[in-house]
């Protein structure tokens, strides 16, 4: 995790730094800091906490340097103290690094026996001194580094500065992203091409393996062998504009509300409107011999594949199996021939996510990833790419990123039906029909928060939450649960309906309310059964659902209506009430919704 960054620039880059650095909070924010060349030697600003904290620190004490890298952090090896803060530096050389080098103790010991006195408990101190100590030996930075990274063990992206040398830096590339920007008189490095967008949109995103030595003028990049390359730039469409929170209060809320657009877009993409037909790209494998689907992806992206396997079982009869990819990749499952593997991440940068792809790849199957960022790795290592046009996601708790792979996902499920026959081309054109209603109906449930900002006061006094779903429902249950604690920090759990009597009724009674998704679905009334349930004892119970509130038999703490839509769509629509139950919430509580502790957008390391 971390964001990283870096500018050549023409002017004081301090300022820049920060603004840059802002754009990668999403990364982590437990502390941040920059450091610059200035009349050749290295000066360093950190701070603890949020990105303000260490403005108020170049603030009151400012730095000049024209040539400066910046860091936001996610600690993983140490506090998140301000000693542990990044840039961490010696006198002739300043490091950001975002990854873990699993060999840092051996390095750090022998280090400490050749004389090198170390300030913080973090894996990258190693890094720093190993290049000096490589830098002492041999004058020359650019051979220092060189010789350093072989050394190195691990993931990671590097942006590395040094006294007495204003006009270079250089970057390095192994496991995790890193992209270089192209400007006038300038250059720059960054974790994406979001922090860069302000600077420039023109981009070189660095490969496995790869290293950079950058100056104003350009960059010059060597391959893992050390031999030059050539890496194409391509013009990168993260508009600064996309960043904004508009007249949001959160990002997370901004998110919210750009669904009905952004799944209009990702529909668009897999539909032909015209003709009310799936237009999906050449899996390039035989779909009517298709054996199996894998799905593997993390988090909020794991439900999605959850409801993924819903879908295609039903639609496209085949098996599916879905696992978190931190188990998958361990667990190394055999892989039938004429097999598809599908990853699913908003980032394509999960590192869990990323290993299972290689260990499918190797196993033969043929690598799909629905993915948001198309320039990610896990992208750029499959061989088809379903992208979600879901924009840039900047609230830690995904919200657009989930449905729009939602909807990725339904148009998948309706391709390998129609190309395995297992649908009609009556039913394709229904369920077609359905999807691209689903704009308007999310738009009609955004336009009224009332019920949620009600909801939120009662919810803010459980110490616990309930969740429950049937079938495809059920996934939408654990995100909603996921949702929750993630941002208001109540503890919640998503749980199958059918599952209550075996276990989670024993934890209720009034003071837990249970939030049941439960549309009028050819299963309700099985999950009103479990309703009743919870209600016989005391619970407190929210209804999601189309219907009316007295289906549900008992009182309820709220009703939570949603259009009545094909229930083909339910997830994409059951899972706006969930996000808004998990928002208001948060609000209420007054906890830092857009950055929740202890959590980052993109996790990188495993
Ligand atoms: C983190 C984020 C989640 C996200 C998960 C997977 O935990 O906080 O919102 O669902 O990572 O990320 P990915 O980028 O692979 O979708």
């Amino acid at each position: 995790m971390c964001g990283i960054v870096g500018i050549l620039g023409t002017h004081p880059v301090s300022g820049d730094l920060v603004d840059a650095l802002r754009r990668l909070e999403y990364r982590g924010y437990d502390s941040a800091g920059i450091a610059t060349v200035e009349n050749g030697h290295l000066g360093r600003r950190r701070a603890e906490g949020k990105l303000r904290n260490l403005e108020q620190r170049i603030a009151e004490d400012p730095l000049k340097g024209l040539t400066g890298i910046g860091h936001t952090r996610w600690a993983t090896h140490g506090k998140p103290t301000e000693t542990n803060a990044h840039p961490h530096m010696s006198e002739r050389v300043s490091v950001v690094h975002n990854g873990i080098i699993e060999n840092f103790r051996a390095l750090r010991e022998d280090l400490k026996a050749k004389g090198h006195v170390f300030d913080s408990d973090t894996d990258t101190e190693a890094v720093v001194h190993l290049i000096t100590e490589e830098f002492n030996r041999r004058g020359d930075p650019v051979a220092a580094v060189k010789a350093a990274l072989p050394q190195l063990e691990g993931a990671f992206a590097l942006g590395i500065i040094f006294a007495g040398h204003d006009d270079l830096m250089i970057a390095a590339r192994r496991g995790s992203p890193l992209a270089i920007g192209h400007g006038e008189d300038a250059m720059y490095l960054g974790s994406d091409a979001i922090a860069l967008a302000p600077f420039t949109s023109e981009i070189t995103y660095l490969e496995e393996g790869d290293m950079a030595v950058l100056r104003r003028l350009g960059a010059e990049i060597f391959d893992a062998a050390g031999q030059p390359v050539k890496r194409t730039a391509v013009k990168s469409q993260a508009s600064s504009l996309l960043v904004d929170k508009g007249n949001h209060r959160h990002f997370m809320a901004k998110e919210i509300h750009e669904q009905p657009e952004v799944i209009s877009h990702t529909l668009a993409h897999y539909i032909d409107m015209a003709e009310g037909k799936v237009n999906f790209p050449d899996l390039g494998i035989d779909l009517s011999a298709l054996s199996r689907v894998t799905i593997s992806a993390c988090g909020t992206a794991y439900y999605a594949g959850l409801v993924g396997k819903y879908w295609i079982e039903r639609y496209a009869r085949v098996a599916v199996e879905v696992d978190v990819a931190s188990e998958m990749r361990y667990r190394e499952p055999p892989l039938p021939e004429n097999g598809l593997a599908l990853f699913i991440s908003q980032s394509g940068e999960t590192a869990d996510t990323l290993a299972v792809l290689r260990y499918c790849k190797e196993q033969g199957q043929r690598i799909a990833s629905i993915v948001n960022v198309r320039t990610s790795s896990i992208a750029r290592e499959s061989d088809v790419v379903l992208q979600t046009l879901a924009g840039p996601e900047i609230g830690v708790a995904s919200t657009k990123a989930f449905t729009c792979q939602l909807a990725a996902l339904a148009s998948l499920a309706l391709a390998l039906g129609r190309a395995r026959g297992t649908i009609s081309a009556e039913l394709e054109q229904e369920l077609v029909k359905g999807l691209l209603e689903v704009p308007r109906h999310i738009a009609e449930m955004v336009a009224d928060e009332r019920p949620y900002e009600k909801l939120a006061h009662d919810l803010s006094k459980a110490r616990d939450v309930l969740y429950l779903g049937r079938g495809i429902n059920f996934p939408l249950a654990l995100e909603g649960a996921l949702k929750l604690k993630e941002i208001s920090y109540i503890h919640a759990e998503g749980y199958a309906a059918g599952e209550l009597k075996h276990g989670p009724i024993a934890l209720i009674d009034e003071n837990v309310p249970v939030i049941v998704v439960a549309p009028e679905d050819g299963l309700s009334e099985k999950t009103v059964s479990n309703v009743q349930e919870v209600a016989a004892r005391g619970g407190q119970i929210v209804l999601i659902s189309n219907g009316k509130p007295d289906a549900a038999g008992c009182e309820l703490l709220a009703h939570i209506k949603v259009p009545d839509a094909h229930a083909f769509t339910n997830p994409l629509l059951y899972a706006i009430p969930v996000q808004l139950i998990a928002y208001h919430t948060a609000v209420f509580m007054g906890t830092d919704v857009d950055q929740p502790r202890n959590l980052a957008k993109s996790v990188t390391v495993e």
